[in-house]
């Protein structure tokens, strides 16, 4: 596989200084030579530089750096499309509204291609407020709500190519606000919380989404939360959840998506290094990426028991 690394170092997003030294801290832990090692090739494309904020309001007082985020939105959906064709693009964030940008040239892209889009969302949270419904007033929380298509997200442009409830499934949600509850009511859109990962596991619902994506001959995007992992293991993150993920959880969905070969694109976002202890965070991100891409204990095919 051709990996495209392109650093996105979004901070505007969220109210704690330090996602915007994420790139920095992938590069450090090694997340090219993690690939290379693994028989990809690799190419860095540097990071993003968004054009200025052009100045735009809301009626949401509560929305805080509305024009850079709209900037940083524009640049990097022009940089996933132009991405898709060359390879595997691995997004390194950089907060969670980094993927209003990424998702939107994504499906642009598959548009373009006339294959359907799926995501999988690997969160903590389902991150489905509008630019209207957020009380936070961080964007970061808003990116899902944005490629379903959601109303309330002018002065956005339009999502591109909005994609279906159906065509997206949450993994490890566990903190959900009433807005974005009500909201998710309404749409098709899987939710495995964390009730369903105790109940199942999560190879199960991950295997049927995945079969899915396959049947349609669909691309698939992957966007990583760190806070999806457990705090004790991922402690490099402003918006920690208790009960997350477990290493081997985390390492199994990253497994089973190599094995499908299915995924077309990856966000690494919220990893705020600042917070990290001696990088763990950042090398644990590395090495879930490394799973993700191929690395296995032994290669062979999974029997029954
Ligand atoms: N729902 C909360 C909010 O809107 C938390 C969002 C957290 N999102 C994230 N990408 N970490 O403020
Ligand atoms: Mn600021
Ligand atoms: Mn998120
Ligand atoms: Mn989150």
């Amino acid at each position: 596989t051709h990996c495209i690394l392109i650093g996105c170092p979004v901070d505007e997003g969220q109210r704690r200084a330090g996602c915007l030294m994420g790139p920095a801290a992938y590069r450090v832990a090694g997340l090219a030579r993690t690939l290379t090692e693994l028989g990809h090739t690799v190419e860095d494309r540097g990071d993003v530089i968004p054009a200025a904020g052009r100045g735009q309001t809301c009626d949401n007082p509560a929305v805080h750096h509305l024009p850079e985020v709209i900037a940083w939105t524009e640049a990097l959906s022009a940089s996933a499309s132009a991405a898709m064709p060359d390879g595997v693009p691995i997004f390194m964030g950089g907060d969670h509204s980094l993927s209003l940008g990424t998702v939107a040239g994504v499906a642009a892209h598959a548009q373009a291609e006339g294959r359907p889009l799926f995501v999988i969302w690997l969160d903590a949270h389902s991150d489905f407020h509008t630019v209207r419904t957020t009380t936070s007033g961080n964007l970061h929380g808003t990116p899902m709500a944005y490629a379903a298509g959601r109303a309330g997200f002018e002065p956005f442009p339009p999502f591109p190519a909005p994609v279906p409830g159906q065509n997206i499934c949450m993994f490890g949600i566990r903190s959900v606000d009433p807005a974005e509850h009500a909201a998710l009511e309404e749409t098709r859109i899987t939710v495995n919380d964390m009730r369903v990962l105790d109940e199942h596991g999560i190879a199960a619902p991950l295997r049927a989404f995945l079969d899915r994506v396959r049947a349609e001959n669909g691309l698939l995007h992957v966007s990583l939360d760190v806070d999806f992992l457990d705090p004790s293991i991922a402690p490099a993150v402003g918006t920690t959840v208790p009960g997350g993920t477990t290493f081997r959880e985390a390492h199994l969905v990253c497994e089973l998506l190599h094995e499908s070969g299915l995924m077309t694109s990856l966000d690494l976002v919220e990893l705020n290094p600042f917070l990290d202890d001696r990088g763990r965070t950042a090398k644990l991100m590395v090495d879930l990426v490394g799973s993700l891409m191929g690395r296995k204990v032994f290669d062979r095919p999974t029997r029954s028991f």
